[in-house]
């Protein structure tokens, strides 16, 4: 009995083995940078031509993509942004501030009971005035000790996430009345 499976075991995996080529691992391919006669000039890659934008990055929307129109901060997001998700900016905010800013908004969040320094509290009446656009520029770029988070949040889920703080704000103020 033992045998017979022991044969069963080899014969599969000569049968799943066989199928194991070099053919990839030997394909004709260039190293990023090897030169080549593919092209006249020796390299090997085209060159992004000039005056071109990748598909999805050209981004002239000003107000949209840095919170900014006219050199100042846009009170309100802008009309693409308006439509943001609520839903999606409480988990974003979940997932990408409240680590910092506590889920209440007041800067105590799970990072500073590990001794990291305190968010702003979105309390302070100065960041309650603040507009739509100067959290959108923090998220982007970062405000002293707290670095920019673009990298991670998308335009589209940063305007979703100062919807939240948005809402964290407007409850607090329902609580206090
Ligand atoms: C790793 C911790 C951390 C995370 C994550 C973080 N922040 Fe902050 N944030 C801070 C700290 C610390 C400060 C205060 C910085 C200072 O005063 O030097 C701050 C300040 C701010 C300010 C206030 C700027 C001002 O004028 O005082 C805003 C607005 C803000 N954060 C928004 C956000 C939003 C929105 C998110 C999530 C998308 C976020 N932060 C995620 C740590 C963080």
């Amino acid at each position: 009995m033992r045998s017979k499976f022991g044969i069963w075991v080899l014969m599969t995996a000569a049968i799943i083995f066989a199928g194991c080529t070099r053919d990839m691992r030997d394909d004709a391919r260039l190293k990023p940078y090897e030169p080549s006669g593919v092209m006249a000039d020796g390299r090997s890659a085209w060159r992004v031509p000039e005056n071109t934008v990748p598909r999805g990055y050209l981004r002239e929307d000003e107000a949209y993509f840095t919170g900014r129109a006219n050199k100042k901060f846009v009170s309100d997001a802008p009309a693409d942004a308006a439509s943001r998700d609520l839903v999606r900016g409480r988990d974003i905010y979940g997932a990408f501030c409240a680590l910092c800013h506590g889920p209440d908004g007041q800067g105590q969040g799970v990072m500073t009971e590990k001794g990291f320094p305190e968010g702003a509290s979105f309390l302070d009446q100065r960041l309650i005035d603040a507009g739509d656009g100067y959290y959108y520029h923090v998220i982007t770029n970062g405000f002293g000790r707290m670095k920019a988070i673009a990298g991670q949040i998308t335009p589209e889920d940063r305007w979703s996430a100062v919807g939240a703080v948005r809402e964290i704000q407007r409850k607090a103020a329902e609580d206090a009345s």
